[in-house]
């Protein structure tokens, strides 16, 4: 559409001027300029600074080529070139038993040397979550009121201290942040607020991914106010554009890391820098590794790792027909159960491959959504079905380049438990069960360290307690990540006298 002269010669009025105009123009964009006239000289500045952010071609052949790929990937064309991951690169926390304990040992060697830092992905808008700050922000309604970014960041604190006193030498896990335009500041904030949970300031770095406009379906930028461009972070694997543009992996280089643990803000048990994950990748010489749950419902809406023309990816469930979800092997599991998790180790080396040669190889996926927009009399609309689309990178997107894969499995109920819905949604991944599971897997640690429960009249409490009347009354148990990192014996012991009231709730910050 084109806009008024008015306009044009306000927008004009400087060399920038011109030329983001016909920028616009030759985009096919100019669309968004069509309230200009009705903003305020703030509101313009605004929106000024935003124009001069985007690379509108850019924009539009992201938009052609996502809907191309999107609509190539025919189910029967992915299901029928699929492997499952072979049994010699994959390491099982159940299945592997015998090696854990070397594999912890040689994670907490890199650890103690310096070489390990962890990446953490936090760039997300959690609409589904509904609220109106950073997710690691959220407080799950755990006994000790921690949030999630507390309780990661306790978790480095005191897996620094057991590399350390296994070694007898400091040492510091770096942890990288990667937030979003919608997310930078508000984390920042908090993380100063709370001193950096203990942790060196000078060892907590943020960056910020990229944004890009939502566009309708056929790539025009949607407003979502008069002077405002509808923008979104451009996807997890916005990382690698990110890491690239930030000068990132120069500050992982001097400070010596080999190899990174990247991981979701929105999982309540993650394993931060988890010692057997990265000794397992490192002894297998892995320069890429997915952890992983195994899936046991084929219905199940979770990505699984495969191999796909003899390279790995992560395939999601809408990809595949529900005959292949539902293969099984000769022992009873699904043939596809890798259930991705959103997990990954990588070496430096790699990273710093992806970045250079790889990243503007990978192509954006296209998420159909429901975006609040204006209509063409600035009236605000929220829709009540898909209008438009995101085009998101993933972090998973990488994996084909990998030389060496391995994938590293381990229990759903110790290590993954998402945050992902409010609690007034459908009962799954929301406050309710990721609280529950972390107090289930810490009265478990109780129950492994030689402790039980006792009530009131300090009566044993049986493992799996009875509901009286019906009502759902799990035991409160939490313990800090300070006390322990992944319930290690020794150090709950020390601290309980393993003789516990379960009314009391307890829990030491
Ligand atoms: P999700 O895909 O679950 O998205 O992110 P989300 O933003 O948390 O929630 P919804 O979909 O809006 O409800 C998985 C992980 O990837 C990060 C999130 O912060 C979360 O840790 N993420 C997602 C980014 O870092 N950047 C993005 O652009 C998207």
């Amino acid at each position: 559409m084109s806009f008024s002269a008015a306009i044009v010669a306000t927008l004009a009025s400087s060399e920038q001027g011109v030329q983001r105009t016909t920028r616009l123009n030759e985009s096919g964009q100019s669309h968004v300029l069509q309230f200009w006239d009705q903003l305020s000289p703030e509101e313009q500045a605004e929106m000024i600074v935003d124009l001069e952010s985007l690379n509108f071609m850019e924009i539009n052949n992201f938009f052609k080529t996502a809907m191309k790929t999107s609509g190539q990937n025919s189910q029967e064309k992915v299901d029928t070139r699929m492997e499952p991951v072979p049994r010699e690169v994959l390491g099982s926390v159940t299945r592997d038993r015998e090696c854990l304990k070397e594999w912890e040992e040689e994670g907490l060697r890199c650890i103690s040397e310096n070489k390990v830092a962890v990446l953490l992905l936090a760039g997300g808008q959690g609409t589904r979550l509904g609220v109106s700050y950073p997710k690691g922000m959220y407080d799950v309604g755990l006994p000790s009121r921690k949030t999630l970014f507390q309780i990661q960041a306790e978790r480095i604190r005191k897996l620094e201290q057991l590399a350390e006193k296994q070694h007898t030498r400091k040492c510091c896990i770096p942890w990288y942040i990667m937030t979003s335009g919608r997310t930078m500041d508000m984390t920042k904030e908090f993380f100063i607020r709370h001193k950096y949970f203990g942790l060196k300031e000078e060892n907590v770095f943020f960056f910020q991914q990229g944004m890009l406009p939502a566009v309708d379906f056929n790539g025009k930028i949607i407003l979502e106010g008069k002077g405002k461009l509808a923008m979104a972070p451009d996807g997890n694997g916005g990382l690698y554009r990110a890491l690239g543009t930030q000068n990132i992996m120069k500050d992982m280089e001097t400070r010596g890391i080999s190899c990174i643990h990247v991981y979701c803000v929105d999982n309540i048990l993650v394993k931060v820098a988890d010692p057997a994950f990265i000794g397992f990748c490192t002894l297998k010489g892995a320069d890429c590794g997915a952890k992983v749950v195994e899936k046991t419902n084929p219905t199940e809406a979770v990505g699984v790792v495969c191999k796909v023309d003899g390279r790995y990816q992560v395939v999601e469930y809408s990809e595949i027909t529900l005959e292949t979800a539902e293969k099984r092997t000769a022992d009873g599991r699904l043939l596809f159960n890798a259930g991705n998790i959103a997990n990954h180790f990588f070496t430096l080396t790699f990273l710093k491959e992806i970045v250079r040669i790889h990243e503007p190889q990978l192509q954006h996926h296209v998420a159909q959504k429901k975006i609040p927009y204006v209509n063409t009399k600035g009236q605000l609309i929220k829709p009540d079905k898909p209008n438009g689309i995101k085009m998101e990178k993933f972090v998973f997107d990488i994996f084909q380049f990998a030389k060496t894969f391995v994938v590293y499995e381990v229990l759903r109920e110790d290590e993954f438990s998402p945050l992902k819905n409010a609690d007034s949604q459908d009962g799954k991944d929301n406050p309710t069960t990721a609280r529950q599971a972390l107090m289930s897997l810490h009265h478990r640690w109780i129950l492994n360290a030689g402790g039980h429960f006792v009530d009131e009249n300090g009566t044993r409490i049986p493992a799996i307690p009875s509901l009286k009347d019906g009502t759902d009354l799990p035991i409160k148990c939490e313990i800090s990540p300070l006390v322990s990192y992944g319930g290690e014996v020794r150090g709950i012991k020390a601290y309980f006298n393993l003789n516990i009231n379960p009314r009391v709730f307890f829990y030491f910050i």
